[in-house]
């Protein structure tokens, strides 16, 4: 078996001292855009003063160190037919290892893994794989999916997780097929509710992480819809002392990101904050951040809710059809009037990520029923009227195609540096 450091995954907090940044304070992109030139973009709250290298990252990480040979066999020689999903730096893919050896494992027995092998020519992906060794090795909680090992062999860079059986809440809520039934209402408030935990434990004391990639590729969901954060390849230790923000070369995705941020290059806690408004308003609506197949207008989802989501008779307008009557008003009101706090174009006026997981604990399992029941269809139908261009459109959207052979078709969005 490979080489574990410790002992199986410790459920361990990292202490802060021992966990700085700098090992990914400057990406390139996964679109082999290489490493920006403007590493002056590159403030010195970003560098650490005694930056770890990869051999100390790699050594005090709780996690396994496999071999090439032993996930090339766990995974049947890397098949194609157990490709999990595919992201800008390569594929995932399903394998098996026994439970306590860590040892490859004959499909179907021990345990499930999910295995990411880096694209070979991707040297900007090496920052990536060992950030997420960085944090994912040290960082523990129901909320973050665990990282069980890597592999550093040669050219090959791969990564082992525990395999999460419902996969991406992008799929669930973009992928169309006989396997992705829409997410109920209260599945969409339990996933909501599962990956605001995750972020407020990232910013909490105990971790003082910015995740700087929040959106629905990256939240993972287990049997139960718990969800759990993957990928932190773009992850970045939070300010230290006085300051308020780290300032860093402007990375993520497209339409997640904070307009301060994009703006300035200062990330806090709070343009978390937004990239979970932004995902909230997906989940609320059914609808992708960005998508140039919609009208005019509609491209930015953000820019094309913020009006309704500011009226509370409104926000029917932009709710998933697919939802039925599964809200009522005041739940679904509440969770809208939530998206658009986290969306306040200043910073200070956004919540903080505990105090999201307040709110949304209070939207779980329809508590708050009893104020008023849902609108009757034909209500609705009425309410979207001015709305059925969209839908139609929706109807003939890349979303709908998606599945070919298995795989996603549909433009997919993906991270990268935004400017420069
Ligand atoms: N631990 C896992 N268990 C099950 N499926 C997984 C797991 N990790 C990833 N996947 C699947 O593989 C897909 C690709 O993941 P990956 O993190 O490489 O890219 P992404 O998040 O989709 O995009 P990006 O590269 O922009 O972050 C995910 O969307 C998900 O469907
Ligand atoms: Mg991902």
């Amino acid at each position: 078996m490979g080489n574990c450091f410790g002992a199986k995954i410790k459920a361990e907090s990292p202490s802060h001292s021992a966990f700085t940044s700098g090992t990914n304070s400057k990406y390139g992109s996964k679109n082999g855009n290489g490493l920006s030139s403007s590493s002056s973009r590159v403030s010195a709250a970003s560098v650490p003063p005694t930056p770890r290298t990869q051999g100390e990252i790699l050594q005090s990480s709780n996690v396994c160190s496999f071999t090439f040979h032993e996930l090339r066999t766990a995974t049947r020689n890397f098949r194609p037919d157990s490709v999990l999903g595919e992201g800008g730096f390569g594929s995932v893919f399903k394998g098996w290892i026994e439970e306590h050896t860590f040892v490859p494992a004959k499909p179907g027995t021990g345990m499930v893994i999910a295995v990411k092998k880096l694209n070979q020519e991707s040297y900007q992906g090496h920052r990536e794989w060992l950030a997420e060794v960085n944090y994912l090795g040290q960082l523990s909680h129901p909320n973050l999916v665990k990282l069980i090992g890597y592999c550093l062999e040669d050219e090959q860079r791969l990564l082992v997780y525990e395999f999460m059986p419902r996969g991406s809440l992008e799929n669930h809520l973009f992928r169309r097929g006989s396997y992705f039934q829409p997410l109920s209402w209260n599945l969409r408030m339990k996933v909501a509710l599962g990956a605001a935990k995750g972020l407020a434990f990232l910013h909490s004391d105990k971790a003082k992480v910015i995740y700087r990639d929040f959106k629905t590729s990256n939240v993972l969901l287990d049997s139960s819809y718990n969800a759990k954060l993957s990928d932190f390849g773009l992850a970045k230790d939070g300010p230290t002392g006085d300051k308020s923000h780290v300032s860093t070369r402007v990375m993520g995705t497209y339409g997640y990101a904070a307009p301060e941020y994009l703006a300035t290059g200062h990330l806090t806690t709070k343009s978390d904050v937004y990239s979970f408004g932004v995902v909230l308003v997906e989940m609320l609506s059914g609808r992708r951040a960005l998508d140039k197949n919609r009208p005019s207008g509609q491209h930015c989802l953000v820019e094309w809710a913020r009006p309704y989501l500011t009226h509370k008779r409104k926000i029917f307008r932009i709710l998933d059809t697919r939802l039925g009557t599964q809200y009522s008003i005041s739940g679904a009101q509440k969770a809208a009037s939530l998206a658009l706090q986290c969306l306040s174009m200043e910073a200070r006026y956004r919540p903080t990520m505990n105090q999201v997981v307040s709110v949304l604990e209070q939207l779980q399992d329809f508590k708050d029923a009893s104020t008023g029941p849902v609108p009757s269809p034909a209500a609705k139908k009425t309410d979207r009227s001015l709305d059925s261009s969209s839908r139609r459109s929706r109807g003939r959207s890349l979303e709908e195609a998606a599945s070919v052979n298995g795989k996603v078709a549909y433009p997919r969005p993906t991270a990268s540096p935004l400017y420069g």
